[in-house]
């Protein structure tokens, strides 16, 4: 199905898009590239899952086909709708001028003219550049129903359309599903894909992102960011920082010119590192302080 060649070439074309992928992953994305299977991957909000679909369709030339999930979604807005609208428009067009032939009337209406293409369908038509990555993102907050619907759609890649008939993809998409498991995803749709669990990058590889990303901020200032960041995970909060936090906090201190942590720029600027007022309430008083000696004391231990 792919040219890549091996996982070290998955690592290179990820990163020339500026996506830092550990190993682990990048060997999920190289089987799931040769086995043809989708991938799914949970873990923490802010960790890179959508990222790297975005990523890996850039490497791979491909379009990238998003579907979001919500609660509510259904197949239908998920793979065609028709459109009412045009329909009650031509409709009234035709009666107005009389030559209303009922027939071929409903078929032109329920014809591909009058069709509303929704991811899914989207993804199972061809495409020059090659077959599209199909990125069902944040499946958690569907329902059952739905899953078993997406189920049975990954299993062959075709949909029927009643009134149009069968389409199916020359070429299987290549298929990210991710989840911030606030539920369990059914074991039935776990097994058909090769999963992965996409954790807190560990020191160096956070390092790396945020100089990826964010490569006018200072070495030593990046380095005391993702210390402190990473400490700040070993704590009980409500909602740990993900990886975009780490980027965004670096980007902030950027802006306003700080050259190094205190515990007095940290309070102001806490607000793009934590998102709940409880969690930033822990860091008041010598907290933030403490913290920050202890990122320091790691990062340059005497
Ligand atoms: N490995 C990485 N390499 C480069 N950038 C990364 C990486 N991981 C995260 N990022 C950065 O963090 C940001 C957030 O990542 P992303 O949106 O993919 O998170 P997510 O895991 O999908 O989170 P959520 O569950 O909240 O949707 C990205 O825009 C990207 O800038
Ligand atoms: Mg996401």
């Amino acid at each position: 199905m792919s040219e890549i060649e091996s996982i070290d070439a998955v690592q290179a074309m990820l990163a020339e898009e500026g996506y830092v992928c550990a190993r682990p992953l990048a060997t999920v994305v190289f089987l799931a590239l040769r086995l043809g299977r989708p991938i799914f991957l949970e873990g923490e909000a802010g960790v890179g899952k959508t990222e790297i679909a975005k990523a890996l369709a850039s490497a791979l030339g491909r379009s990238l086909i998003r579907l979001q999930c919500y609660e509510g979604l259904d197949a239908s807005s998920a793979v065609y709708e028709w459109n009412f609208a045009a329909q009650m428009v031509a409709i009234r067009t035709a009666e107005a001028s009389g030559q209303a032939d009922r027939a071929s009337l409903q078929e032109e209406l329920f014809g591909p003219g009058y069709l509303l293409e929704r991811p899914l369908l989207k993804a199972m038509r061809p495409d020059p550049s090659g077959a599209p990555v199909l990125l069902i993102d944040e499946l958690d907050r569907t329902d059952e129903p739905f899953e078993a619907f997406l189920l049975e759609a990954l299993s062959d890649f075709q949909v029927t359309i009643p009134e149009i008939g069968t389409i199916k993809a020359p070429q299987p998409p290549i298929v990210i599903l991710t989840s911030n498991r606030t539920r369990e995803v059914h074991d039935a749709l776990k097994r058909r894909c090769l999963y992965h669990w996409v954790d807190y990058p560990e020191f160096d590889r956070e390092l790396e992102i945020l100089e990826t990303r964010a490569p006018e901020v200072a070495e030593s200032l990046s380095r005391e960011v993702v210390g402190f960041v990473q400490r700040l995970r070993t704590e009980d909060l409500f909602k740990k920082p993900g990886v975009a936090e780490t980027i965004d906090w670096a980007k902030c201190l950027l802006a306003l010119d700080v050259l190094t942590l205190s515990p007095e720029v940290i309070a102001d600027t806490l607000g793009a590192v934590l998102k709940y007022q409880d969690d930033i309430a822990k860091l008041q008083g010598s907290e933030a302080k403490r913290l920050l000696d202890e990122t320091r004391a790691a990062l340059d231990p005497v």
